[in-house]
């Protein structure tokens, strides 16, 4: 008698932000036999508030589970959830916004593997090598597992997101109700990706029948600076659209009126001076080698979204 083959489910945590909810989107929409879970810490919430997205998940493809990396009580939902016949084959991770959360992260690494999973995909950033600071312990980590043979893995090391200006209530604000960019990266520039090409990344990393285990830093196709940005937003909304040039001083006060907390502000003004420098000035050709589709440019994203950025106050 032959054993009956399994149905895989793929966990998504962060499964509301800006990339994990276009994972979850392209994964169900994706004709594939795959369940997908998806973890918020407002589960119930996450059903009601994101209903549009809901109704095109076919049900059956998609289940909400409630997660929060602070209270391990909830770190065995996503494995409760699953109905029977079905495994758990592989975990997107996302870090909570917190510093100090590595050891977090590994545990549940462990956690999961005595639960059976198989194929772990961090998302770490551009800016964090293997072995550096937050998400690069558990890149390191994942690497030293997979070359046990332990794991299967992949790490995705994107660029900034083109989402941020839209998604993110200290940019989406301020160029609604200011017109103006606040950044302290000076003219640094950014190859700024879209966060639907990360997904795509992260899809075929999830997916694949031979497992990544390797890394990939995932940019955009231009180099552009939040000077350039905000050129682009003005000719696409008509509209005077100013970058300000902060300190670091100056930005990290303005993140932390957002409700930033003061040692995750002083990293990001840390990163922006970075930028400054030229850290980020480069592009690659992963997406496309990934994806077989060209990375999306600023301005067509700009022209999709544009509504969200109303008519605003003039700079
Ligand atoms: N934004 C960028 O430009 C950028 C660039 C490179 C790398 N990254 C990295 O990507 C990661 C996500 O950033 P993002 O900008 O995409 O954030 P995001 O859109 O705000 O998504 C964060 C996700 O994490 C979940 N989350 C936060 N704290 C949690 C906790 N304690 N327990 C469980 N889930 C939690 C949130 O879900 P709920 O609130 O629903 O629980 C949300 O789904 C970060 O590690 C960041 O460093 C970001």
């Amino acid at each position: 008698m032959s054993t009956p083959i399994s149905r895989p489910a793929i966990l998504v945590l962060g499964g509301t932000g800006k990339v994990g909810s276009r994972i979850v989107r392209q994964l169900s929409s994706y004709d594939t036999n795959h369940l997908v879970l998806v973890a918020s810490r407002n589960a119930n919430n996450a059903s009601s508030s994101s209903q549009s997205q809901q109704q095109s998940e076919d049900a059956d493809k998609v289940r909400h589970v409630h997660f929060d990396w602070d209270n391990t009580d909830t770190w065995s939902n996503p494995f409760s959830a699953l109905p029977a016949g079905t495994t758990l084959s592989a975990v997107y991770i996302i870090a909570p916004g917190s510093l100090n959360a590595e050891t977090l992260m590994n545990t549940f690494v462990d956690f999961a593997r005595e639960r059976g999973v198989r194929r772990f995909v961090l998302q770490s950033a551009s800016c964090i090598e293997a072995g550096g600071v937050l998400m690069g312990k558990v890149h390191a980590y994942l690497r030293e597992l997979g070359q046990r043979g332990q794991v299967e893995w992949a790490v995705l090391r994107p660029t900034w997101f083109q989402q941020n200006f839209a998604e993110q209530e200290n940019h989406l604000k301020s160029i609604r109700e200011e017109s103006k960019l606040y950044s302290a990266t000076g003219d640094g520039k950014i190859p700024w990706v879209n966060a639907d090409d990360i997904a795509a990344v992260a899809v075929r990393a999830l997916t694949d029948r031979d497992p990544p285990n390797t890394e990939y830093l995932v940019l955009g196709p231009e180099l552009l600076s939040y000077g350039d940005i905000a050129s682009i937003l003005s000719e696409v909304l008509g509209r005077r659209i100013v970058h300000v040039d902060l300190t670091a001083a100056e930005l990290e006060e303005r993140l932390q009126r957002f409700g930033m907390p003061e040692d995750y502000s002083h990293m990001m003004s840390a990163l922006d001076i970075s930028i400054k420098n030229g850290s980020e000035n480069r592009t690659n050709d992963v997406v496309l080698a990934v994806t077989g589709s060209a990375p999306k440019k600023f301005k067509d994203f700009a022209e999709s979204v544009k509504e969200v950025w109303g008519t605003g106050g003039r700079a």
